[in-house]
């Protein structure tokens, strides 16, 4: 399991094994189990104890928490029963609580309404369209690991992960060259907890919103285009829906991807008999491009509301009630994936749900495929390897998996 399975709390709770009862001693919302990544061995007990348990973490929010795959799949992909309208995200406290942006963003709506927002955007994002991104994504990642590897190494999550997906998308989100760094820094902010989660959403969708103002372009080209073209094409859609439905895909677009090339590089210097066979092209870049985002699950959890009473894997959920789909817990479901806490970069099938499933998987599912494997392959030509310089380091956070610090030096390969 490597060096996040040396913590002390993770050490005690995997010895409780299935004796854990896992609802009365894990709050899976205290940030201090993030400490070192995903809490896999709490997941696994909880596993063990059963795929849904009702949790009442300790500031109050109260939901049932999905730790299996086959129901988690059944989760997001029954929308009917299980609507996204009021809230995708956990909150500390009141789960029933109106949520902002509810009913005016893609990940906030359920179809017929979804369907359309998806729509308005969507010829951004086919593999079509993101095929043609992957020059410039080589491009970008050549040049930032070039710098990395002139200066005899760095921080990889600081100097290249955090920087790269923004840096390729920023054309296609209408991102001025000069504003990446102020958009990166509020999406960051966006994806923590509470009141600095509200100004950098507010910061994003101010940037937005000034777009808006300046530039009512058909052209077609990028984010605010896209949305404009369909408002003129017939779609009624407000300048607020437009503002919410950018925040949404920005910061969903700078800050997941980053963490997954993060914890991808990690990956790979933690397993050097995996990442030899890579390099001498003995697995396929595509399959260890879906075994990393398997491993690296940057996001959490997925939360939706039931609307009306259900079984899911027996056990009643009542309408009204908060189910959070534990997406790293499903990726590592034995059920489904044989020897789950190893990383078998040749894996297939990989069924994994570090993008989500049903109508609200990924909007960049193709372009966070393509972002890695440019990353992959110029690591894997280039003539020096990395090696870690110092342990990793990640923030304490249960919104989304993330690295803090990821040192690394030049070595030879
Ligand atoms: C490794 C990187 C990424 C991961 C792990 C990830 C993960 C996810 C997950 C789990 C969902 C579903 C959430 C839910 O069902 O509640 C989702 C939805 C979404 N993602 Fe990603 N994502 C990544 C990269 C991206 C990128 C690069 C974009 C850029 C366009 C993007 C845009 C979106 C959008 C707009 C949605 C909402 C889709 C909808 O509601 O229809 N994501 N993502």
């Amino acid at each position: 399991m490597g060096r996040r399975g040396g913590h002390d709390v993770f050490q005690t709770i995997e010895k409780q094994g299935a004796l854990l009862s896992a609802s009365l001693s894990v709050d899976l919302l205290d940030s201090a189990l993030y400490t070192n990544g995903n809490p896999y061995q709490v997941w696994r007990a909880m596993r063990e104890a059963g795929p849904v348990h009702h949790h009442v973490a300790k500031t109050g929010s109260q939901f049932w928490a999905v730790v299996g795959h086959e129901a988690g799949q059944r989760v997001l992909t029954d929308w009917k029963v299980f609507t996204s309208s009021r809230g995708a995200m956990l909150r500390e406290e009141d789960n029933s609580a109106p949520y902002p942006g509810a009913g005016k963003m893609p990940i906030l709506t359920d179809p017929p309404r979804h369907t359309e927002l998806r729509r308005a955007v969507a010829r951004l994002f086919t593999p079509r369209a993101v095929r043609n991104l992957g020059a410039l994504a080589s491009e970008v990642a050549g040049s930032l690991l070039a710098d990395l590897r002139a200066r005899g190494g760095g921080d990889f999550a600081t100097d290249v992960a955090a920087k790269f997906p923004l840096a390729v998308q920023a054309e296609i989100l209408g991102i001025a060259p000069e504003d990446l760094p102020l958009v990166l820094d509020a999406t960051g902010r966006s994806v923590d907890e509470a009141e600095h989660a509200a100004s950098g959403h507010h910061d994003v969708m101010a940037y937005f919103l000034k777009a808006i103002g300046t530039r009512r372009s058909e052209a077609g080209r990028d984010l605010i285009d896209a949305l404009l073209t369909a408002r003129a094409g017939g779609l009624s859609l407000s300048d607020e829906e437009i503002v919410l439905t950018c925040d949404n895909i920005v910061v969903a677009a700078s800050q997941t991807a980053q963490h997954a090339a993060s914890g991808s590089l990690l990956a790979l210097l933690e397993h050097p008999e995996a990442w030899k066979a890579l390099r001498e092209g003995r697995v396929g870049v595509g399959s260890a491009v879906e075994e990393l985002l398997r491993w690296t699950a940057p996001a959490t959890h997925a939360m939706r509301t039931a609307v009306c009473d259900t079984e899911l894997a027996g056990t009643t959920i009542r309408a009204g009630e908060a189910v959070a789909v534990w997406l790293p817990s499903a990726n590592r479901d034995g059920t489904v994936f044989a020897d789950p806490d190893e990383l078998v970069l040749d894996r297939s099938p990989n069924p994994h749900l570090t993008l989500g499933a049903g109508p609200h998987l990924c909007l960049g599912a193709a372009l966070v495929r393509v972002l890695l494997r440019a990353l992959l392959e110029d690591l894997i030509g280039a003539d020096t390897s990395l090696a870690l310089a110092n342990p990793p380091t990640w923030q304490s956070t249960w919104v989304i998996n993330r690295m803090r610090s990821l040192p690394v030096t030049v070595v030879p390969a």
